[in-house]
C-alpha cells in the first residue's frame, strides 16, 4: 500500500512516498482503508522531532513510528476475531494518537476501542478534521473550563482547528466570545461567530485590561502572571498548547496562583477519542462544521505538513486518500 514514510527526523522533505506491507489487524483491531486524513501539530513535531522532550515517546535518534498521522475517516475492510462492535463496511472515524498513528497511508489498523461511526450526515473530508481538534476545544471549553451562559470568553489562535470548532461548541451556550489571531484569518472568524476579533500581531490580549471568564489558548507564550491578571475574579485559563517553557510555567505556577487569587490556570491533558460522540452529535444537529483548507492529494503530503508548520493554513488541512 502507499504510505508516507518518516525514517529520519528532519524538515517534511525528509518523509517519502513510498509502498509498505498492507497492515494486518490483531484480534480486538479492525482494518481501516483510509479515506481522508487532517494534518495536525503532532505530524508537524513528529516529523523533526521537535520539541525535544517528543522524542521520548517516538525515538531519541530515530522515529519509532514511521508512519505520521493522526485523524482518519474510512471504511472498515476487516475485523479482528475479538472485534464485537463493529462489522466490515462500518464507516469510521477517529484520532489516533494512542494506538502508534499511521493516517497517513491507504489503510491503517485501529483498536476497536479507538473507533467511533462516522456521523452519516458528513462526508469522510469533514469528518477526518474533527477527531483531534474537535476534542481538544470540547475538553478544554466544556469538560474542563465549564463554560456557562452569560460569559466573556477569549480564544487564543482562534482561526485554527481548535478556534475554528471551539467558537461553534461555544455558541450554543450563549456567551460573548472574542477571537485573537493574525489579520488574514479574522473575516473567516468573524464570518463563523466571534464577537469580536483581535490581530495578536498588533493587540496583546494580556496588555489591554481586558478580563475574561474562561480563556482557552492554543498557543500560550506568555508569563503566566500576565494570563492570571486577564481572568475575572473565579475566571479559568486552560491552555491546549504553546510554547514547551510557558506549559512548564503554566503547570508549575498555575496552581500556586489558584491557591492565592481563586482563579484556575493549567494544562489540557488531551484524551483522545474521549466524547467524540458528543462532537458526532453536534455535527447531527447541524451546530458543528468543519472548516477546510482542502481537500489536497496524498502526494502533497510531505509538502502540507510544512506548510500547517508556517501557519498558513485556514482550518483543517484534509488530504483526500481515497479518491
Ligand atoms: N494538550 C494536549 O494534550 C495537546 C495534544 C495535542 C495537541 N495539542 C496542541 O493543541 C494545539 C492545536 O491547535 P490547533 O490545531 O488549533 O493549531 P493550528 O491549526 O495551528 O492553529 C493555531 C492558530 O494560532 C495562530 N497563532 C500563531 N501564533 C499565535 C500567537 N502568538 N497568538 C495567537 N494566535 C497565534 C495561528 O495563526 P498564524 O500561524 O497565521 O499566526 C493559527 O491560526 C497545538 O498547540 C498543539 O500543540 C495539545
Amino acid at each position: 500500500m502507499k504510505a508516507i514514510i518518516l525514517k529520519e527526523y528532519g524538515l517534511p522533505n525528509v518523509l517519502e512516498i513510498g509502498e509498505v506491507a498492507k497492515p494486518i489487524p490483531n484480534d480486538n483491531e479492525v482494518l481501516v482503508k483510509v479515506h481522508s486524513a487532517s494534518i495536525n501539530d503532532w505530524d508537524w513535531g513528529m516529523v523533526r522531532g521537535k520539541p525535544f522532550v517528543i522524542r521520548l515517546f517516538f525515538g531519541l535518534l530515530k522515529p519509532k513510528i514511521n508512519i505520521p498521522g493522526i485523524d482518519v475517516s474510512g471504511k472498515i475492510e476487516a475485523v479482528g476475531g475479538q472485534v464485537s462492535s463493529f462489522k466490515i463496511g462500518d464507516e469510521i472515524y477517529c484520532d489516533l494518537s494512542e494506538c502508534g498513528m499511521g493516517g497517513f497511508a491507504e489503510y491503517v489498523c485501529v483498536p476497536e476501542n479507538d473507533l467511533h461511526r462516522k456521523p452519516p450526515s458528513i462526508s469522510h473530508n469533514d469528518a477526518s478534521a474533527l477527531p483531534h481538534a474537535g476534542l481538544l476545544a470540547l475538553q478544554g471549553l466544556v469538560e474542563k473550563g465549564k463554560v456557562k451562559a452569560g460569559q466573556n470568553v477569549l480564544i487564543n489562535g482562534a482561526g485554527g482547528g481548535v478556534g475554528t470548532l471551539g467558537i461553534q461548541i461555544l455558541k450554543s451556550y450563549g456567551v460573548n466570545v472574542t477571537g485573537v489571531d493574525s489579520e488574514q484569518k479574522l473575516d473567516m472568524m468573524k464570518s463563523l461567530g466571534y464577537d469580536r476579533v483581535m490581530d495578536y500581531r498588533k493587540v496583546d490580549f494580556t496588555d489591554i485590561g481586558e478580563k475574561y471568564d474562561l480563556i482557552l489558548d492554543a498557543k500560550s507564550n506568555r508569563s503566566v502572571f500576565k494570563y492570571a491578571r486577564s481572568l475575572k475574579k473565579k475566571g479559568a485559563y486552560i491552555t491546549v498548547g504553546g510554547s514547551m517553557y510557558r506549559l512548564i510555567e503554566i503547570f508549575l505556577f498555575g496552581s500556586i496562583i489558584s491557591l492565592f487569587t481563586g482563579k484556575k490556570l493549567s494544562v489540557l491533558i488531551h484524551k483522545p477519542n474521549e466524547g467524540l460522540d458528543q462532537i458526532s452529535k453536534l455535527v447531527e444537529k447541524g451546530q458543528l462544521k468543519t472548516v477546510i483548507d482542502g481537500p489536497y492529494e496524498f502526494d502533497q503530503i510531505p509538502e502540507l505538513i510544512q506548510f500547517f508548520g508556517e501557519g498558513k493554513h485556514l482550518g483543517k488541512i484534509v488530504v483526500e486518500i481515497d479518491k
